[in-house]
């Protein structure tokens, strides 16, 4: 087979920076595992903006299309925030996710227990967490029609448009299930059936795919409301949520601080097969752009790194292999290093963005 293709699309803010820790990890990768990637980069978001006028021209989206995964750092930032709406450097990214038609994202919560102290939570709340949103990322509010600023009357109305089809509930739903069926076999849905009716249908949809096709799998739902409070009392009672773009977006950011930092989060959006059999994927940490600390050296790569774990289990079919890497991370934290943003107000000198980059690759030399 091929040498399998990855884009990189470090992006803007902290972007780069934690980028730069990731190629030394995939380099690693080449020279002792003989696992190799055609590497190549290219822009996303403020910094495609800066070179190109938007946020994504069309031939970095078509070679997002052909790339065997796409891995993006972070869009954004205070400089473009005055920026027309359809070239804000967020549209970049948006694209991607619609253009690729990424429909299912997954974002991990597992509080590393070196950690467990970090989190603003008590630490028996968070200890040994390991929870999986599932994220429905083409749909929703965020893309649907009408929307925008308009006149009416003499004052101006915003709009925006929850919509949801059956299969796009449907696919996202499967992917869920699958997941949960891998896991504890426990799916929980969170929509707000009580005031929305596209909530009324995702409740009703997700139950029909649960009785048609996963009857093995216990399912639940909740008021995503209701989902967010117990999150945040016991989240160890969830193992797979499954919810919508927005809610996802909202609960996502919330089961990321239970882990103790939103440094620590990756995520991996998937869509369809492609021909070769791997899905259509672009994997991205949680965390935005930082801007406030970006070029520092202060920005925490596990997020990012992280995520290249994601992309070496479910793109290229190396789960032990991301296994080694997610101990790598495992050990680095165990053994007290930490960035800035995993440091409390004690004084304590954190390494840096590099410094943590060197150290995973060195723990990873140390598996071998
Ligand atoms: C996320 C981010 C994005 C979103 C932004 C940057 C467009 O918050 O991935 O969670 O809202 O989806
Ligand atoms: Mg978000």
């Amino acid at each position: 087979m091929s040498t399998p293709s990855l884009l990189i699309l470090p992006g803007d803010g902290i972007g780069p920076e934690v980028m730069t820790e990731v190629r030394k990890i995939i380099d690693w990768f080449g020279a002792n595992r003989d696992l190799a990637f055609d590497v190549s980069e290219d822009l996303v978001g403020g910094a495609a903006y800066d070179a190109h006028g938007t946020p994504l021209t069309d031939e970095t989206m078509a070679r997002a299309q052909a790339a065997d995964a796409v891995l993006l750092g972070a869009v954004g930032g205070p400089k473009y925030d005055s920026l027309d709406f359809s070239v804000k450097p967020e549209r970049g990214l948006l694209r991607l996710r619609k253009e690729m038609d990424l429909f299912s994202n997954l974002r991990p919560a597992q509080c590393f227990d070196a950690l467990a102290d970090f989190s603003s939570l008590k630490k028996d709340v968070v200890a040994g967490l390991d929870i999986m949103i599932v994220r429905e990322l083409t749909s929703g509010v965020y893309f649907g029609e009408p929307r925008g600023i308009f006149k009416e009357g003499n004052e101006r109305v915003g709009i925006n448009t929850q919509r949801y089809t059956e299969s796009e509930i449907a696919r996202v739903a499967r992917s869920a299930f699958e997941l949960a069926r891998k896991r504890s076999g426990k799916l929980c849905s969170m929509e707000k059936a009580n005031v929305m009716e596209s909530g009324i249908l995702w409740r009703d949809v997700v139950t029909e795919v649960h009785q048609a096709e996963y009857s093995d799998v216990e399912l639940s739902h909740m008021y995503a409301d209701a989902g967010a409070m117990q999150l945040t009392r016991w989240p160890k009672q969830f193992d797979v949520i499954v919810t919508d773009n927005l809610f996802g977006d909202l609960l996502s950011d919330l089961a990321a601080m239970l882990t103790g930092s939103l440094g620590m989060l990756p995520s991996a959006s998937l869509g369809a097969p492609m021909e070769n059999g791997r899905p259509k994927a672009l994997y991205e940490p949680v965390h935005g752009s930082a801007p406030d600390i970006a070029g520092q050296g202060k920005a925490n790569p596990i997020a990012c790194i992280l995520s290249f774990a994601m992309a070496l289990r479910y793109s290229f079919d190396q789960g032990d292999e991301a296994t080694r890497l997610e101990q790598a991370v495992e050990g680095v934290l165990a053994d007290g290093l930490r960035t800035a943003d995993l440091l409390g107000e004690d004084g304590a000198t954190p390494i840096s963005t590099g410094q943590m980059g060197d150290a995973i690759v060195a723990k990873l030399s140390a598996s071998l």
